[in-house]
């Protein structure tokens, strides 16, 4: 630490507070310890026609999870892991007309996060499902515990690993931008579930607002940073918000400019090609 102090190092000061209280700012610290850049984003947009090949595979093999351990296929009738359900009533199964329904939320939420990682939008939705499954909700809550939660995505994760090492196309190069590019979404989700089950930043309590992932405030801000506060979620929308992603991420003023449109233009300093652990 004396060393530290005599070269004159600072560490980066980090607000302890805001990380329980201002949603972007959790958002933004997470980003910088993951490293998540400009080489994560490209990887996810140039990536995306892959993830979403996966989509149906995914959703089929997590429901058949789901389904096949009572504590879990439960949350399907009472909303709640916690909750134990009469042992006469039938089980679903992936046929059921409910577990298709819900199969849709899946392949949605899978959609979504095939679209441009650039806009808080993206990140607040990965909030707002991280909030909902928590019991917070205040008309019909959903209470799932951690660790279902944490078990099911690491069994998306593997499931996405397997499938893009395993590709016959992509390049070893793609496949480890790609995936590493997923795999920090997913711990940033992780967090997004995690946050409501730990205790940490308890005496914040009372000024953590559940409405901070829709604050007014916050938008206008993101209108101001990326220009666009577009909500809709259609699929021709999806396409043009991976087109728009694509020609930011392609445009040599987003790159270099630190005051022009895309926030994380000085966050990726390695190109998706390197990798900081077998450089040398
Ligand atoms: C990777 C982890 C998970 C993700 C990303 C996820 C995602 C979602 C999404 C997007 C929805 C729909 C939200 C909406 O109404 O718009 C949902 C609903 C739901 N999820 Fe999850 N989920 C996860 C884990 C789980 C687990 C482990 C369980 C059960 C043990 C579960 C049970 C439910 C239930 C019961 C609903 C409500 C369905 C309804 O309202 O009909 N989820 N989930």
């Amino acid at each position: 630490m004396e060393r530290l102090l005599d070269n004159g190092f600072q560490p980066k000061h980090v607000d302890r507070k805001a990380l329980y209280v201002n949603f972007e700012e959790r958002i933004k610290y997470l980003h910088d310890f993951l490293e998540f850049g400009i080489a994560d984003v490209e990887a996810l947009v140039t990536g995306a026609k892959y993830v979403k090949a996966l989509i149906p595979t995914v959703v089929t093999l997590v429901y058949e999870k789901l389904l096949q351990r009572d504590i879990t296929s439960r949350a399907f009738h009472t909303r709640s892991t916690a909750k134990e359900k009469p042992e006469d009533e039938d089980w679903l199964t992936e046929d059921t007309p409910q577990i298709q329904r819900r199969k849709v939320f899946l392949r949605w939420y899978l959609n979504r996060l095939c679209q441009d990682p650039t806009k808080m939008e993206f990140w607040r939705y990965i909030g707002k499902v991280g909030m909902m499954h928590s019991g917070q909700l205040r008309m019909d809550p959903l209470s799932v515990e951690y660790i279902h939660i944490g078990a099911c995505i690491g069994y998306i994760q593997d499931i996405m690993i397997e499938a893009i090492m395993s590709h016959q196309q992509l390049s070893l190069r793609r496949k480890i931008a790609l995936l590493r590019a997923l795999t920090k979404v997913l711990w940033i989700q992780n967090d997004m579930f995690a946050r409501w089950h730990v205790k940490d930043g308890d005496e914040f309590a009372d000024e953590i607002s559940l409405m901070s992932m829709d604050d007014q405030e916050g938008q206008d801000k993101e209108k101001r940073m990326f220009g666009s506060n577009d909500s809709s979620v259609s699929q021709e929308e999806d396409k043009s918000s991976l087109r728009s992603a694509n020609s930011t991420l392609h445009s040599s003023k987003s790159r270099t400019d630190p005051t022009g449109v895309c926030p994380f233009a000085n966050l990726g300093k390695a190109s998706s090609t390197q990798t900081k652990i077998w450089a040398n």
